[in-house]
């Protein structure tokens, strides 16, 4: 029997590529019959979740969650059926919307312009407990969480049920020639002959320490996957606009164009850590790699979890149930001793030759138009990051 993890053959998560998008043909009659449904108003994010489930980015997700599932994933990180699955998805209504909506209705679920982009059959209705999502998916309870304080500020019931999509774009696709569907991804990963494809996942500009880590992933691999995430995001991160102009500038630079491939990732982070690193990888396998990259604190924000914990929680599955290997990376810097970029595992001298810099210090630092040192980022992708975010200002 062949195995989950034979390479160029891994297997969507649950085996098979979910498609929720109606027929072409019928949209435009479901469409007018959806307009005397009751509405689900969708935010941001369930937009983007709902983009994700319908192209088989969250396979084998054809919904957003119902209960059962909803707390198995709270409470074991499974689905209800055992499959590993680390974030609830769920579509949280109004006091005011739920009222009007039983189990058994069908709903039409309407963006931000009152348009309807989908219907879902509302097969559960039910009540949570916020403080408990977030001390089991954030491990913490602190309404200054950014992802607690999206939790917190969700209706108070969860619609649960199949979706069915009826527009072409629920969003409107952002960066369109740097979006591929995880079908799309497959077939060009196929096409270039790449059976072992790391995914990486960021919410940053490619910073050396980045570069460092995918590229030594790269050596034992056929083909990287940049994978930023271009969702809603907080709002001092650097606007995916502008990170997207320093991805094409390191990558035409400095990066093999044929082993190398940009695609944009359009989920909302979560700031969720461990669990999210996860989820990150479950998507990565859906969109084909066959390995994906934990560094150091994946995920994370402020000082919520251990550098590690993202690493850490794979432990606690096998790989086979993972169906994708995740590839462990320790904290990676400059060392000014050893001349070149390097982690603990790999460099004997003190913390005084390494150079680092925090996030948020990087942050201030661009946005008076002062450079990083070169050893933390290349000068060409600063430059595009101070334009960009000047331009940004104006
Ligand atoms: S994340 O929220 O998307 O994880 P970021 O873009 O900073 O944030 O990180 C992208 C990936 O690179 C993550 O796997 C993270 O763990 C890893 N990473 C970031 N900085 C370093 C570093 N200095 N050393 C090792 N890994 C790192």
């Amino acid at each position: 029997m062949k195995s989950v993890l034979d390479p160029g053959t891994i297997a969507p998560h649950g085996g098979e590529l979910v498609d929720r998008r109606a027929p072409v043909e019928e949209r435009e009659e479901r469409l007018g019959k959806a307009a005397e449904l009751p509405k689900v108003a969708l935010g941001g994010r369930a937009i983007s979740d709902l983009e994700m489930i319908c192209t088989g980015v969250f396979s084998p997700l054809r919904g957003f969650m119902g209960r059962e599932d909803y707390e198995s994933v709270v409470e074991t990180m499974r689905l209800s059926d055992g499959l590993v699955w680390s974030l609830p998805i769920s579509l949280s209504a109004s006091d005011e919307e739920a009222n009007g909506i039983d189990e058994g209705d069908e709903v039409a679920l309407v963006d931000g312009n009152d348009r309807t982009v989908a219907t879902m059959l509302v097969t559960d209705r039910y009540g949570y407990d916020k403080g408990r999502e977030a001390r089991n998916v954030y491990r913490t309870d602190d309404g200054k969480h950014p992802g607690v304080a999206a939790l917190y500020r969700q209706g108070n019931t969860l619609l649960g049920g199949e979706v069915t999509l009826l527009v072409e774009e629920p969003n409107t696709r952002p960066f369109p020639k740097y979006y591929f569907e995880p079908r799309e991804l497959r077939a060009l990963f196929a096409e270039r002959g790449w059976k072992r494809v790391v995914g990486f996942q960021t919410r940053n500009p490619v910073h050396r320490a980045h570069e460092y880590i995918q590229k030594s992933a790269l050596e034992t691999v056929d083909g990287l996957l940049l994978n930023p995430l271009v969702g809603e995001t907080k709002s001092d991160d650097i606007p995916a606009a502008v990170r997207m102009k320093s991805y094409e500038t390191i990558l035409n630079r400095y990066y093999p164009t044929d082993r190398t491939v940009l695609a944009v990732f359009p989920a909302a982070m979560r700031y969720a850590g461990p669990r999210e690193a996860v989820f990150h990888a479950m998507c990565r396998k859906n969109y084909g790699c066959t390995h994906f990259i934990v560094g150091r604190d994946h995920a994370g924000v402020g000082s919520y979890y251990g550098t590690y914990d993202a690493q850490h929680i794979f432990d606690e599955f096998d790989e086979e149930e993972l169906g994708i290997t995740p590839l462990m990376f320790e904290h990676a810097f400059f060392c000014l001793n050893c001349g070149g970029m390097a982690t603990t595992k790999t460099c004997p001298h003190d913390k005084d030759a390494h150079v680092f810099f925090s996030g948020t210090r990087v942050r201030e630092m661009l946005s008076k138009g002062e450079y990083p040192p070169p050893e933390f980022s290349r000068p060409e992708v600063v430059e595009v990051l101070i334009n960009g975010l000047k331009a940004q200002q104006d």
